[in-house]
């Protein structure tokens, strides 16, 4: 198949900003499936579309991240001298091992099923706390009122982020997520990237100072422990890392819970069952973060040339971009109309947290936030009704798939 297959009606196979790929990824992504699973876009970028290929790179050493490589490839030589690439350069994210394994080990152990267990109590405190706060109202919009607030608050509590410095936080600005885009950004986006990354650099340091004089049971005063000890983790890596954790821990979540909400009232039946039994909570996340994941694609670089990847040759350096969405609703997997959400579909096993070395260090704790989150709005206001679940306004992202907005009232 060649580079430039085309749609039908003429458009690019795989056009990720489009409206229409925004509004409704899965019918594209159907046709990327049946017709050219290894597609490769006219920059000469792979994109697998089926489970098997998009699951394999996540997984095989032959592929890595080579992220400085490949930005350079993008940008040219001079885009690591913009802050905001240098930052995300150190992002555990975006290494390789060994920076990766050790990154990781560093914070790992804050994840762990255990730890991520005992915040239940917290995790509900917050969301009853919203909820007693917003039902007077009448009305509120599901994503801003409700789905932010929760997985903010507990990564700002894991961080260690005082009280009384958070509020610059519930209000900021969610733009961020088009630094992930597989779209090369422009030089205004760049401009704007780097004076967030300086705002919240800025931030960082000086929170650094306070826990350097006050340490706190938190991830900051561990992780300062590790940078003074020099050959574990540099200052540069620490803010990063903070960063990151920052921004992963909350935008992705937030459209767990929303895009999980829009689907089950799109469906009924599901939503009537999910009320009925309760205790399908479970399964119902798995099948959410299946059905509409809120994070839709991920990339690696081949390390070496690779000579048959779904029937093509990889080059040494190409990227491969791997579609979770359309290897979540891949018929190979999922055989029984995948296109459908049904919260008991049995093994349900997304590939919305990634796989291999980098599979999402915070998969435990956004599941439970959301399962806290949707069943306690279900049991506490079960006449909740959608404004506009026919038509909801889209964040112009594709990496990151959730809602603008999502108005709602009982
Ligand atoms: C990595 C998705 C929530 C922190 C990842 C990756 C995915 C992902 C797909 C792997 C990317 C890759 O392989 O290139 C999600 C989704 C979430 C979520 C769908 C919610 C529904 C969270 C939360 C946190 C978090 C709550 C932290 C509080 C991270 C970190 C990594 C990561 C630090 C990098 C891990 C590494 O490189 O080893 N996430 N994430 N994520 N996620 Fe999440």
């Amino acid at each position: 198949m060649n580079e430039h297959v085309q749609t039908g009606n003429g458009a690019p196979l795989f056009n990720p900003l489009s409206p229409e790929f925004i509004k409704n990824p899965y019918p594209h992504y159907e046709r990327m499936r049946t017709t050219d699973p290894m597609h490769v876009t006219p920059l000469g970028v792979f994109v697998a579309s089926r489970h098997a290929e998009a699951s394999l790179v996540l997984r095989d050493k032959r592929f890595g991240k080579d992220y400085v490589e490949r930005t350079i490839r993008r940008y040219g030589p001079k885009i690591m001298e913009e802050p905001v690439f240098r930052s995300m350069s150190h992002w555990m994210l975006q290494q390789d091992p060994p920076d990766h394994t050790r990154l990781r080990g560093l914070v790992v152990k804050a994840f762990t099923a255990r730890r991520v267990e005992d915040m239940r109590p917290r995790i509900q405190h917050i969301v009853d706390e919203t909820l007693d706060r917003i039902i007077p109202q009448g009305k509120m919009d599901l994503i801003e009122d409700y789905a932010f607030r929760l997985p903010v608050t507990i990564i700002c509590d894991m961080l260690g982020i005082p009280e009384e410095h958070r509020e610059v936080f519930y209000t900021g600005s969610r733009d961020g997520g088009r630094l992930l885009d597989p779209v090369p950004l422009s030089p205004d986006e760049i401009k704007q990237g780097n004076a967030s990354n300086a705002m919240a650099a800025m931030y960082f340091q000086q929170l650094f100072e306070l826990r350097r004089k006050t340490p706190g049971d938190d991830l900051i005063t561990q992780l300062l422990q590790a940078e003074e000890d020099g050959s574990k983790l540099s200052n540069e890596e620490l803010t990063a890392n903070i960063i990151l954790l920052f921004g992963a821990g909350h935008e992705t979540t937030v459209n767990l819970i929303g895009n999980g909400l829009l689907a089950l009232h799109r469906n009924p039946d599901q939503l009537e069952l999910l009320k009925a039994r309760p205790e399908l909570i479970t399964n119902a996340i798995e099948e959410f973060l299946r059905y509409d994941s809120s994070v839709q694609l991920t990339g690696r670089v081949a390390l070496e040339d690779i000579e048959d990847l779904g029937g093509k040759r990889i080059p040494k350096g190409e990227s491969v971009l791997c579609l979770l969405g359309s290897a979540n609703h891949d018929p190979a997997v999922y055989p029984d109309h995948p296109e459908r959400l049904d919260i008991t579909r049995p093994n349900v096993r997304p590939l919305s947290f990634g796989g291999g070395i980098h599979f999402c260090l915070g998969a435990q704790l956004a599941r439970i936030e959301a399962e806290i989150a949707i069943s306690t709005l279900l049991r506490r206001l079960p006449d909740l009704r959608l404004d506009d679940a026919i038509n909801p306004e889209w964040r112009p992202t594709f990496v990151l798939r959730g809602l603008k907005r999502l108005p709602a009232s009982w």
